[in-house]
């Protein structure tokens, strides 16, 4: 085995001289844009091994306490690769607007649009196309260009499979419904009422809290009753709907709020590492975005995009996209610790007391 024949190097470095189409031997400034691509997609490549791996492990029927650990090192490990990808933005913007221009007409219609990776590792995640730019189908969007020779089949085939298997989204949410409340499980008798009477108890600590901050807001004359006490109302009328829903009771969400509120639970730590995983790779991936946005800004103004987009507004607005949507309204509901109602079961959580 050789360094070079075990990465098979001699292939690798042969892939950067544009396009078979190409007549010239592309400048140091389009081989730069060309690596830097090339760079990002196999990022891309690894990122969605872990994601997969993550979600055929999360999307199993019961779930092995030693499993969260190895779910939360694939998270942790795409995170750090967004945080890596999101700096390396930088490389390109030595690449000044004038020297981008001069060819940029050559890209013609092609766009990071076309990235099928992308794609799907936002299918595989889970954002919904409800949230995407006018509800854009990402499947059909493949479909059309994959039928216009722009995209593999081979491509198209993985994005129509991961698309069929459940989201890593909705993996954890199935995930989070079973969580046990009170010790209590979805398959206990009576659950129904022991969650109700847990989500009765966190609405009350809410209120009382709610009376707290209303009173000092009005004594540090930060408004008057009749200005902050709608505002603290609607709180807790968006806490109510958040957990019960048109009459019925979200028990993933009320499980998520259970974890949440009571993280230092030995039996829920690792639980909780793993939605703080979740929120961080959504976090990573948003900065990612983010730096995009602010690259593309700098180098082409308010421009199109070659893909035909608004440009600059457009990658923007993907900035506002929430997949684990969940996730991050949970922390509107959270009470601090010692206003919260004491646990029931501690002993069921691996929580022992001196009594
Ligand atoms: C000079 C450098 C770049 C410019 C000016 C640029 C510009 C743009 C623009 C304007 C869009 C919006 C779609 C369109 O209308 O084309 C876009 C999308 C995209 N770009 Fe870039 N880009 C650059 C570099 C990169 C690099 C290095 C990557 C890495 C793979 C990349 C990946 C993407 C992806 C994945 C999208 C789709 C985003 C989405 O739909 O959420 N871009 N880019």
């Amino acid at each position: 085995m050789t360094y070079g024949g075990y990465l098979q190097l001699e292939s690798l470095l042969d892939l950067q001289e544009g396009p078979p189409s190409y007549s010239h031997t592309p400048s140091n400034d389009e081989t730069h844009f060309i690596i830097v691509h090339q760079a990002f997609e196999l990022w891309f490549k690894l990122i969605l091994r872990e994601l997969k791996e993550a979600r055929n492990l999360l999307t199993q029927s019961k779930l092995e306490e030693a499993t969260i650990p190895r779910i939360v090192h694939h998270l942790e490990r795409v995170s750090e690769i967004f945080r890596l990808l999101a700096d390396q933005w930088k490389v390109m913007e030595t690449l000044s607007p004038q020297d981008f221009l001069a060819f940029r007409d050559r890209l013609g219609t092609s766009s990071g649009f076309e990235s099928w990776q992308m794609r799907e590792l936002e299918v595989l995640l889970g954002l919904e196309n409800e949230q995407r730019m006018g509800g854009m189908d990402p499947l059909a969007h493949m479909k059309k260009l994959a039928g216009e020779g722009k995209v593999p089949a081979k491509a198209l085939a993985e994005l129509e499979e991961t698309a069929a298997l459940p989201s890593l989204q909705e993996a954890l949410m199935t995930w989070l419904g079973r969580t046990p409340i009170h010790g209590s499980s979805p398959q206990d008798d009576g659950d129904q009422s022991v969650v109700k009477s847990y989500i009765d108890g966190h609405l009350t600590a809410m209120r009382a809290h709610g009376e707290e901050v209303i009173q000092h807001m009005v004594k540090i004359g930060h408004g008057d009753e009749a200005t902050v006490r709608p505002r603290i109302e609607s709180g807790i009328n968006g806490a109510e709907s958040f957990l019960i829903e048109e009459g019925s009771i979200n028990r993933a969400r009320a499980g998520l709020l259970f974890i949440e509120s009571y993280r230092e639970l030995p039996l829920l730590s690792w639980p909780r590492r793993m939605i703080d995983s979740f929120v961080d790779l959504e976090q990573a991936m948003l900065l990612f975005r983010s730096h995009h946005a602010r690259m593309v800004e700098r180098m082409i103004g308010r421009r199109m995009g070659t893909g035909g987009s608004s440009g600059v507004d457009y990658l923007d607005a993907t900035t506002k996209y929430r997949i684990f949507v969940d996730l991050w309204a949970v922390r509107t509901l959270l009470v601090k610790r010692d206003a919260l109602p004491s646990i029931e079961q501690a002993g069921y959580y691996g929580f022992v007391t001196d009594e």
